[in-house]
């Protein structure tokens, strides 16, 4: 692995602009990649190591094809006690980078009846509740505060990209709302009526503060959520980290499929 000075270096004559943030179990989904350098969080001042198993906290500079690519394998939870500065400090520095385009994926609970665990879907908006002060988040530049209506952070031209790319793989995937919550517990089998009540077609516990971080910074966004669960209360049985762990390995080869699917599509 390099130091933060010399990967720097690499990605500027690279010159990737679009990065993949992966989330819980998802490190190695990418099985394509050529590789070029590497670089730990450890080596990133004020970026913490993430704790959470299943996210080795590593940035890649690779190629899909022959597009360049930074790939951030793990990412920091508010739930591990980080503050939200914290939480966003991998997708700060992918815009430091020159990053234009962001590819946010994530593991999560799924409340659509047709959400499986093993399914993907699309982020079409979401539900951004995890602190009380949610709403004076980091805004979207080009859009001040307090001047109406929010359009959704997702980019709806990325969602038809990500849509092309899973026909491109035969799946015909759900574009939904993401509800956002701080977790680390799971819900109560209440809560996820609540939240299906509210709109929500899916639930996990990151993504979202990192998606408007990067839309403050002019970084256009899009999000995958893999389903490992039925919410709670929609299936038999209880939940644990190791269950997603699982499911997710059975997504991987897909899911590393959609994304570099979605990398040839937005080029370089
Ligand atoms: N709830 C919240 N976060 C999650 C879930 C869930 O059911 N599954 C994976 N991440």
């Amino acid at each position: 692995m390099q130091s933060l000075a010399d990967f720097t270096r690499s990605v500027q004559s690279a010159g990737p602009r679009t990065a993949v943030v992966l989330g819980s179990g998802q490190s190695t989904v990418l099985a394509d990649l050529t590789e070029t350098a590497s670089l730990s969080f450890a080596d990133v001042p004020g970026l913490p190591l993430p704790s959470v198993q299943g996210h080795s906290g590593r940035i890649v500079l690779g190629y899909s094809g022959q597009t360049p690519l930074l790939i951030f394998q793990g990412r920091v939870h508010f739930y591990e006690g980080h503050t939200w500065e914290k939480v966003a400090g991998p997708v700060r520095l992918a815009a430091d980078l020159g990053i234009k385009t962001l590819l946010l994926t994530n593991a999560a609970g799924g409340i659509h009846p047709s959400l499986e665990p093993g399914s993907m879907m699309i982020l079409r908006d979401h539900l951004f509740w995890q602190r009380p002060d949610a709403w004076q988040g980091p805004t979207p530049s080009g859009c001040p505060n307090l001047r109406g209506e929010r359009p959704s952070p997702y980019s709806p031209r990325l969602v038809q990209v990500l849509k092309e790319a899973g026909r491109s793989i035969g799946e015909e995937l759900l574009d939904g709302i993401y509800a956002a919550v701080t977790g680390p517990s799971y819900e109560t089998p209440a809560e996820i009526r609540a939240l299906r009540t509210a709109g929500a077609d899916a639930v996990g516990m990151s993504t979202a503060y990192e998606c408007e971080t990067a839309r403050s910074l002019g970084v256009e966004v899009a999000a995958i959520s893999a389903i490992t669960n039925k919410g709670a209360g929609l299936s038999e049985g209880t939940l644990d980290h190791h269950d997603v762990l699982h499911i997710m390995a059975g997504i991987r080869q897909r899911l590393g499929r959609l994304i570099a699917g979605f990398v040839e599509r937005v080029g370089s």
